[in-house]
């Protein structure tokens, strides 16, 4: 037998009492999940409803009560009665969804992830959970942590980046703090990664890939923060729907992983078939009734569903509610939650700390506004309230300070003007001609990019659009201070690089993003963001993307993993970023250079400010198994930290990776298996990063 399925019986077993019967699903007694609240008094409660509930009441808790949100709320019924309110859902990934009303925008998740900081994203999830409590709402549906597998991808702006660790990392931070005020949902299980062809897509995904790179974080949010409930994606999953999947949802999800949270399905075309959608384990049919409900009552009437499996889902969903006490400590509609000072303050701060400085040679950046320079802004997003995609995402903040809002409050005593539109009038290019500095704020925005049907769904190329491109070839042409803002989700290619004499990385950055912006060019933050995503040169670098076929093949490498493979140069590497100083690494070393399956490898390293000003340095590892045919990855993210350092400080940094984080999935034994041998770890600033230590370590794996 595997090892994990055999811990998982394991635990069942020993958390019977000695001669009792084994409970019929021992797995769902899981005091994790329930936190504080006694699982027990929770499975006896629910226990006494369930013989109370008629069968039409209990498949009618298991579907959403219609197709139109009420304020931006979806409905799907408790037990009025009992107290039982129900699981109330909003939207989601970067603040309350615009049904709502207005809230705070924080900027997106690729940006959050730019930071490098789970602890700010707890501080993220626990701001939205608040907002979210503050409508009325008691589940939140986010976070997005697929893999942002592609940067075409429409909802790439959504996911935190590309690399498992670091998504999961942010989702369980998120998770956890939104999960002091409302449910959280993790979505879309799984392999959701398409945006165009969302709702039928075969993602064909070999087992190992799929348990290496597309469900660590899953497992991550349903076993270490215990997410309260995972959303089933739209697609296929190798030739089944991912809610009708009993693969996903019941081998992984219950049986290995032991989850004991609910199932809802994505929006309208998330469900098909009423019977294998609940032998698998979905519970919840979203947003209105489609294959549960009265469909569901009529299969068990007919003898085609064992009633045991409706009381299995409606145990789940009664669970979610009591063990998070929905039913005593309801929400609270309260106005002043949203977009309050503090989570105003919060989405500004995320901004300062996701912005990426990806380009600075001549030291143009930051601005001395004191010297005065003359500053001219062009580009068409220079105005724009760019915030992200118009999809389920979207949230309407009642003011959106804008990049040019920003910089023209803050520029002086340096005088600033904006130039909109082209540089056809000759006076537009005299002014850019003799300006001190020229800002161009360029890149995408929601037309562009953004979730399928409501948004724009994928991008058709890498490129900004040629109207931002032409301008940034006519400027670069004028002026040899031309800084250029670039706004999108993630990796975006630039064959108009060179034009560039300074380049900051904006994504899209939400309620303050302007002020963010000018806070960066103009000093008062020293940027501190690296890319969560590899910048390619080109689109052809990257495994293609497929958004038109209705079955695609995974490659078994994305992004960095790809490119690192086949020995391709990044324009800009994963992890990558400037500082307004620079940082240097000294004495990797491992503490022990020999380590068991059991140990954790434990690096230190010296990180020094090099620079005049203080600063933040991210230290990253990336490791290398053993050279042998099983390593299929040169080089992958293992851990990182965060150190805020003085104008020539040093200070001692260690990094722990636990060894069973080496394990790969091995195939004919189904679970994780640890490779004896010399790991490879390199000590570095990015991905690939030439000045990085290495430091090897004998691993005594499985
Ligand atoms: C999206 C989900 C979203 C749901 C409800 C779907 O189209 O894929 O992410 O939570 O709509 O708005």
């Amino acid at each position: 037998m595997p090892w994990r399925p055999l811990l998982v019986a394991l635990l069942a077993l020993s958390s019977c009492k000695r001669g009792e019967e084994p409970a019929p699903r021992s797995w769902d007694l899981d005091q994790a999940y329930c936190g504080a609240v006694d699982t027990h008094a929770v499975e006896e409660r629910i226990d006494g409803l369930l013989d109370q509930l008629t069968l039409e009441e209990k498949t009618r808790m298991m579907r959403g009560d219609g197709l139109a949100a009420e304020d931006g709320i979806w409905r799907a019924s408790g037990i009025e009665e009992h107290g039982i309110p129900g699981i109330l859902s909003i939207d989601g990934p970067r603040g309350v969804s615009q049904g709502a009303g207005h809230a705070t925008a924080f900027p997106v998740a690729s940006m959050r992830g730019a930071t490098w900081d789970p602890e700010l994203e707890r501080e993220v999830g626990r701001a939205i959970g608040a907002e979210v409590r503050a409508v009325g709402a008691n589940t939140l549906l986010a976070p997005t942590i697929n893999i942002g597998m592609h940067p075409r991808w429409g909802r790439a702006q959504e996911a935190y980046g590309e690399d498992p660790l670091h998504v999961g990392d942010f989702g369980v931070a998120f998770i956890e703090g939104a999960q002091e005020h409302v449910l959280a949902t993790a979505k879309h299980f799984a392999a959701n990664n398409i945006e165009d062809t969302r709702f039928d897509v075969d993602a064909i995904v070999d087992e190992r890939t799929l348990r290496e790179i597309y469900l660590p974080q899953f497992e991550r949010a349903a076993t270490e923060a215990q997410v309260a409930s995972v959303m089933s994606a739209y697609n296929q999953v190798n030739g089944d729907y991912a809610s009708q999947n009993p693969h996903l949802l019941d081998e992984i999800l219950r049986q290995e992983w032991g989850w004991s949270g609910f199932v809802m399905s994505d929006w309208i075309f998330g469900t098909h078939e009423t019977v294998p959608a609940i032998e698998a384990g979905l519970d919840l049919d979203m947003p209105t009734e489609k294959i549960y409900g009265a469909p569901l009552a009529q299969a068990v009437t007919d003898g085609l569903v064992d009633e045991a499996l409706v009381d299995r889902s409606v145990r789940r969903l009664l669970r979610a509610q009591f063990c998070h006490e929905l039913d005593v400590d309801p929400p609270v509609v309260d106005p002043s939650i949203l977009e309050s000072q503090a989570h105003l303050d919060l989405a500004r701060r995320v901004a300062e700390r996701g912005m990426v400085l990806l380009k600075n040679p001549t030291d143009l950046l930051p601005i001395d506004r004191d010297a005065a320079p003359e500053i001219v802004v062009i580009g068409r997003l220079a105005e724009e309230d760019n915030i992200g995609d118009r999809g389920s995402s979207s949230v309407d903040p009642s003011d959106v300070v804008s990049a040019w809002e920003g910089l023209s409050a803050a520029a002086a005593p340096a005088p600033i003007t904006r130039i909109a539109g082209d540089l056809t009038d000759p006076q537009d290019r005299t002014a850019v001609t003799q300006a001190d500095v020229v800002i161009a704020v360029v890149g995408l925005s929601a037309s562009d990019e953004g979730e399928g049907m409501i948004g724009a769904g994928d991008r058709t190329s890498l490129e900004i659009p040629a109207a931002d491109q032409t301008l940034l070839v006519e400027a670069g042409a004028l002026t040899d201070s031309l800084v250029v803002v670039l706004e999108g989700s993630s990796a975006m290619t630039m064959p108009w690089l060179d034009q560039a004499d300074a380049l900051l990385m904006a994504f899209y950055p939400g309620s303050r993003g302007g002020d963010a912006i000018a806070n960066t060019l103009f000093g008062e933050v020293n940027p501190s963001g690296r890319l969560p995503m590899v910048f390619p040169v080109a689109e052809a670098d990257l495994p293609p993307f497929d958004n038109t076929s209705l079955s695609v093949e995974y490659s078994d490498a994305h992004g960095y993993r790809h490119l690192e493979r086949e020995g391709i140069e990044p324009l800009f590497p994963m992890g990558f970023g400037l500082a307004y100083t620079t940082f240097t690494l000294a004495n990797a070393a491992a503490v022990s250079s020999s380590v068991d399956r059991g140990d954790v490898v434990r690096i230190t390293v010296d990180a020094t400010n090099t620079g005049d000003r203080t600063g933040r340095v991210t230290v990253q590892v990336y490791a290398a198994a053993p050279d042998s045919p099983e390593r299929r990855y040169l080089s992958e993210l293992r851990a990182y930290t965060q150190v805020e350092l003085d104008a020539a400080q040093t200070t001692a940094i260690t990094l722990e990776i636990p060894v069973s984080d080496l394990a790969r999935y091995d195939v004919t034994e189904q679970g994780w298996r640890v490779e004896s041998g010399t790991h490879s770890f390199f000590v570095g600033q990015h991905h690939g990063d030439p000045a990085a230590r290495r430091v090897d370590v004998e691993v005594r794996g499985d």
